[in-house]
């Protein structure tokens, strides 16, 4: 890391000058290069769409070290927080920067069970929705709608407010994903169970039929902590920007998760499991597999739950999700698209395409098995990424909000459109 007095100089060849850029925390400003003038009142900019090479917050939540395969909530290596800690208890680090104490957890723990239940009007909300609307549309439609039963939460500068707000969202969007599940089965919505932990309770309220009380398997009640666990922060990724993005607007909260979960909805997001399974199932057979590889390096399509934006080595939470995998398929039985999946990672990890462009299984490669395995349709995948992940837009939001050096977010462009000209009237265009 530089130190803080260090500086990048610029010389510009066509005036001569020299410019001295302070570098701070391995930075430049992309402001101070403003100073550099292309014209009498513009300054020099900086192009990079996708945010590349760009980074738009200083953050002390989520640390990723790409090359290395490093991945820390608050400083934690994840591996720890996996094997040791549940997923409120996750929750409330990324949301405090500190691991609570028993009392601090029990006190959390007890206002996001007792936000978890939602007003009956949601739940005609979602009755009005098709029998096969997708529930990740019914989710960014109810948790925006959310911001109209609790009006006041649009004081997102009053820390109470904002901590109550979280309560209600990481207590509820469980309880609106079980609830759209049930509404595309047509199937009695099952309501919160107090007695259950976070994750018991979402698997009452998905699966509980006409059992008094549903009692929730041990081995897939912690198998899905551990994976909410991994997906619940990720720094600056698409739907992370988005939330801060939407809130550097200053809406309520309600309003920004729901921009959130949208942004979480494609492909290249939180549609990825579900982009893998349809790819094993193209597949169909193990034997098939050397034949796919080499449609995916002649160019026709990729292979799906490969390959990652910032980790450049195997993806820390692959890892993990393998091991609980194979605890879920002991319960459930075997996925039969395991096999392909193996055989895939085995061919692609010695193939010189996927080496050389340092492409390896990332979180979604066997999430979609896992979540398959336990019943659940592939089109709930990306509602069971944006129920954990809240909990990292909640707290990189908050972070925003009280960071001075937050404005709106408000991108430059490079004009290249056509220069300044006459409208011309209808009857003389041709
Ligand atoms: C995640 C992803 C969008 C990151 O992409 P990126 O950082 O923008 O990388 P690029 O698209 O520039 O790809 C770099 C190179 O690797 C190739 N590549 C990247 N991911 C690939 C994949 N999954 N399969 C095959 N080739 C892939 C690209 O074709 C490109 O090759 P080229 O240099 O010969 O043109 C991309 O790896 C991807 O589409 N993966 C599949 C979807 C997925 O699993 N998403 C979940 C992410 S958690």
């Amino acid at each position: 890391m530089p130190m803080a007095s260090e500086t990048l100089t610029i010389i510009d060849n066509r005036t001569g000058k020299q410019y001295e850029i302070p570098i701070k925390n391995g930075a430049i400003k992309a402001t101070d290069l403003f100073q550099i003038k292309i014209s009498e009142d513009e300054g020099i900019v900086s192009y990079d769409p996708g945010f590349m090479n760009t980074a738009s917050c200083q953050s002390k939540i989520t640390y990723i070290d790409g090359d290395k395969g490093i991945l820390r909530y608050r400083g934690y290596p994840i591996e720890q927080i996996a094997e040791k800690a549940t997923f409120l208890e996750t929750a409330y680090l990324i949301l405090n920067g500190e691991l609570p104490t028993r009392a601090q957890l029990d006190d959390f723990s007890h206002h996001v069970t007792f936000h978890s239940i939602i007003h009956e009007n949601i739940k005609k909300l979602i009755d009005g929705f098709h029998h096969d609307a997708h529930p990740m549309g019914v989710l960014v439609s109810t948790v925006g709608a959310l911001s109209t039963f609790y009006p006041n939460a649009k004081k997102i500068f009053d820390a109470q407010n904002r901590r109550e707000q979280t309560y209600r969202l990481v207590g509820k969007m469980p309880t609106l994903a079980a609830f759209a599940y049930r509404h595309s089965l047509g199937l009695p919505y099952s309501y919160p169970d107090n007695d259950l932990s976070y994750t018991g309770n979402f698997l009452n309220m998905l699966f509980k039929m006409t059992e008094l009380k549903y009692k929730p398997n041990p081995v897939l009640e912690r198998a899905l902590d551990i994976l909410f666990i991994l997906h619940a922060d990720h720094e600056q990724n698409c739907s992370t920007n988005a939330m801060r993005g939407i809130g550097s607007s200053q809406p309520d909260p309600y309003s920004s998760v729901a921009g959130a979960a949208a942004a979480l909805y494609g492909p290249l997001h939180g549609g990825a499991n579900e982009a893998v399974l349809r790819m094993l199932m193209e597949i169909g057979a193990k034997n098939k597999v050397p034949e796919f590889i080499e449609k995916v390096k002649g160019g026709s399509g990729r292979l799906m739950g490969f390959g990652h934006r910032v980790y450049k080595n195997y993806d820390p939470r692959a890892r993990i999700i393998k091991q609980i995998a194979d605890q879920v398929f002991d319960v459930m039985g075997k996925n039969p698209l395991l096999e392909i999946a193996l055989e895939l990672e085995r061919i692609a990890l010695n193939d010189d395409y996927f080496i050389k462009r340092k492409l390896y299984p990332n979180v979604d490669f066997y999430s979609g098995l896992i979540y398959q395995s336990m019943g659940l349709p592939m089109d709930m995948f990306p509602v069971l990424f944006a129920i954990p992940r809240t909990v990292g837009w909640v707290a990189q939001w908050e972070e925003m909000l009280i960071d001075p050096d937050q404005k709106l977010a408000r991108p430059k462009q490079i004009y290249l459109g056509a220069p300044a000209r006459d409208f011309v009237e209808m009857s003389k265009r041709n």
